[in-house]
């Protein structure tokens, strides 16, 4: 069975070109004008483009004492509905789990997948076992080691756990993501702040300021830089944290900075609304920031200090979220956006000149498929690629709304965002899983998807800090 997306304009982050794009066995098998196939997909006036690829969930997370509500099933299904053919979960080991253990467990979870998923493993504390294992976990084809620098005394890891682990993802090929915030901070501004009678979610904001993100950003890439690895900077919400990156870059290490959808649109207004509910929804970590913040972040994705744009998708429900109701600290952090990732950055990016269509690919793609060593069988419409394709309508139209979205929880941070631009068809692995905006992929038809070790970026910094490494000066 071979499938024809007809008449459409092939968008990658290379340029854009009228053609028919041929999918066969599950991959693309031509891209060309006047293909012919046995199904047709209409693509008339419509984008094809890669499957956006969403490097940053947490399905089925234990988290602050509960779990988050989208599993993989509801949040794959979330995905597909706003052109995401693939994701990437967190898997998190309980202190003292064997990483491996905690990999069966999140295979568990996974099972129900509609749409293809890898995992980064999570560095929650340092041993000789867990460098050890690190290997294994590599071998099998996870090759991204996140370290979240908050949290403190619960997944909070420090400098000298942090250092071991880039240094050992530096001999193995892998690189580390982390959580940039500085923990022992954000607990001693929680105090205080509880302390002066602020235990609303207002609190939360004013525990997180830039200056502590900045800070951490700063320190982990000074550590990166001394275990000559390539550094991956999740949730870059603040011009602190853009800052530190882009600065990095130019002195020509390897650092890559990943800004939310969230914190592209949504600011700290936020946590001064009146209604308790509205504001503790979008508590999240880091918080939301001074609409300034959003400009610059919008001007790294353009100038290319700022490569992924992502969700960090993490969605409780308002009655989870009222686990903090007399106490801002005990919020469940996360928000959701699987969903709403692509119709709101081609409408708030594309849509309003701040991003080219192509460019758009390559934020929501291509620039992470590469990153991650997916390249082209994922991010791109090469032959012989996956066939993960979305036929994108840019006149469609929708309102935001919890009443009509896929995703399991209550309400949405964007409800009432007006979006120009959403999927029509999608395709994974050359099955059609969206028609005309409508899901309708199996639970468990998703796969997990292995990557290799030692990028060339991985390779190249490594190779860098060997031949700079300290060496005994030969004496007669
Ligand atoms: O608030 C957030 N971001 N929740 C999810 C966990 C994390 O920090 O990524
Ligand atoms: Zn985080
Ligand atoms: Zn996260
Ligand atoms: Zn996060």
């Amino acid at each position: 069975m071979s499938t024809v997306i007809r008449g459409g304009t092939v968008v990658t982050a290379a340029r854009s070109f009228p053609a028919d794009v041929l999918v066969e066995g599950g991959r693309v098998a031509a891209v060309g004008p006047g293909l012919r196939g046995d199904d047709t997909v209409d693509a008339e006036g419509c984008l094809v483009m890669p499957g956006g690829i969403d490097p940053h969930t947490h399905l089925e997370m234990p988290f602050m004492g509960t779990t988050t509500a989208d599993d993989y099933a509801s949040g794959t299904r979330a995905a597909l509905a706003g052109g995401t053919t693939m994701v990437v979960d967190f898997c998190i080991p309980s202190h003292g789990q064997k990483l491996m253990d905690a990999w069966a467990d999140w295979d568990r979870r996974s099972a129900t997948a509609a749409t293809d998923y890898s995992y980064h493993m999570c560095i929650v504390g340092w041993s000789a076992a867990i460098r050890d294992e690190m290997a294994e976990v590599v071998a099998r084809g996870v090759t991204t080691f996140k370290h979240f620098m908050a949290y403190k005394g619960a997944l909070m890891v420090n400098d000298e756990e942090m250092f071991a682990s880039f240094r050992r993802c530096a001999e193995l090929g892998a690189m580390p993501l982390v959580h940039a915030e500085n923990g022992d901070v954000v607990a001693a501004l929680q105090a205080e702040l509880l302390a002066q009678g602020i235990t609303g979610p207002e609190g939360h904001g004013y525990s997180r300021p830039p200056r502590v993100e900045g800070e951490a950003a700063n320190r982990a890439i000074m550590l990166a830089d001394q275990a000559g690895v390539p550094l991956y900077v999740v949730h870059t919400s603040s011009i602190e944290a853009h800052e530190a990156i882009r600065r990095a870059r130019a002195n020509g290490q390897r650092v890559y900075g990943e800004p939310l959808i969230q914190h592209l649109v949504l600011d700290e207004g936020e946590y001064l609304n009146p209604d308790w509910d509205h504001a503790a929804r979008r508590v999240m970590s880091p918080p939301f920031r001074d609409k300034r913040n959003q400009d610059d972040l919008w001007n790294g994705l353009r100038a290319g200090s700022l490569q992924v744009v992502a969700t960090d998708h993490c969605a409780f429900t308002t009655e989870q979220k009222r686990f903090g109701r007399s106490d801002f600290t005990k919020i469940p952090n996360g928000t959701g956006g699987l969903e709403d990732r692509m119709p709101v950055l081609w409408t708030r990016g594309v849509g309003e000149g701040r991003l080219t269509p192509e460019e758009f690919v390559a934020v929501t793609s291509t620039n992470i498929a590469r990153i991650l060593n997916l390249y082209p069988r994922k991010g791109s419409l090469e032959v012989g690629a996956d066939a993960d394709v979305v036929v994108w309508d840019p006149a469609a139209q929708k309102t935001v709304s919890a009443a009509t979205q896929v995703s399991a929880i209550d309400y949405n941070v964007f409800e009432g965002l007006h979006c120009t631009g959403l999927p029509r068809t999608v395709l994974s692995r050359g099955e059609v899983v969206v028609r005309d905006g409508r899901v309708q992929a199996e639970g468990g038809r998703g796969r997990f998807v292995a990557r290799a070790p030692f990028t060339p970026e991985a390779r190249a910094a490594r190779r860098l800090s060997d031949l700079a490494a300290p060496r005994a000066v030969v004496r007669p």
